[in-house]
């Protein structure tokens, strides 16, 4: 299937499921997602087990995934409120999941300030979202899940949906428009204050530090997925979002009276 980075060609569709490796966090999040679903959070795939070839089995849901080059309908502010709106979902279903005792979540190293106790998606970018006549149905590969503060997990959502960079960087439709104003609405939707829009967009700068450092390693040890972004320019993208972020900062904190 389209649209993976890191399992680029390894995911396939086989009747209403897919096929893909599970991560190192494969076992705890199988029971993410059962506990999700227990809680009646219809967002996401159900885990349903694992084949002969060892892959995880999920649900195959129906909907569009925006693959690049990104189709124009990724600028619809009812697709970006939307999205906020499932995520916040997500963030109430997670309240209450702990793994049991003697299991625990791989060490993984978060941005400065985005460290937490929710279990959280953590890898909302287009790719991982399943739309549905124009608006956010599920979200899927949860490989990155991990314990966090939830506003990391809006954090890194909001620096793929609005997109938090210059427009220089931005190859679709959402490059013409008004980038602050998509930030107000996806914070609206969360229903953050203005400490909270500052919290998430200095995470979003964090992020892009640490996220230089790890793509920068990944594509250095050969792997093809990161190593395309790399050689796509991804060095003077990251720097430029965050000189953007600098300059664009009042603008995007500020809690207006915006309404889509
Ligand atoms: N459960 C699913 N239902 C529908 N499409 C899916 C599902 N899982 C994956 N896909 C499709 O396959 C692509 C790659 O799968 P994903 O799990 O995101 O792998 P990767 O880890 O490589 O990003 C997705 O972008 C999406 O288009
Ligand atoms: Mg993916």
């Amino acid at each position: 299937m389209a649209g993976g980075i890191d399992h680029f060609g390894a995911v396939v569709r086989v009747d209403d499921t897919v096929r893909r490796p599970g991560g190192s966090a494969a076992a705890q999040i199988r029971l993410f997602l059962d506990h999700l679903a227990e809680a009646g959070f219809t967002g996401a795939p159900r885990f349903r087990g694992i084949d002969e070839h060892g892959r995880e089995i999920l649900d195959y849901l129906d909907g569009d995934v925006a693959i690049p080059p990104f189709p124009d309908w990724v600028a619809d502010e009812g697709l970006l409120v939307s999205v906020a709106r499932l995520q916040r979902e997500l963030h109430r279903a997670a309240v209450g999941f702990r793994l049991p005792a003697g299991m625990t979540w791989p060490a993984r190293r978060l941005p400065q300030g985005a460290q937490g106790d929710l279990v959280c998606h953590t890898d909302l970018c287009l790719e991982n979202v399943v739309v549905r006549e124009g608006r956010a149905a599920a979200f899927i590969d949860f490989d990155m899940a991990t314990p966090a503060s939830p506003l990391f997990d809006i954090a890194v959502a909001a620096r793929h949906w609005v997109p938090l960079r210059d427009p220089v960087d931005i190859a679709d439709a959402r490059a013409a428009t008004d980038l602050a104003r998509r930030f107000r609405l996806f914070a609206g939707a969360h229903h953050l204050g203005a400490a909270q829009r500052e919290q998430v967009t200095s995470m979003v700068s964090a992020f892009l530090d640490d996220a230089l450092a790890s793509i920068r390693r990944r594509a250095e040890a050969g792997h093809p997925g990161f190593a395309r972004m790399w050689a796509d320019g991804y060095e003077g993208m990251n720097r430029r979002s965050r000189v953007w972020l600098l300059q664009y900062a009042k603008d995007l904190c500020a809690v207006g009276p915006d309404r889509q």
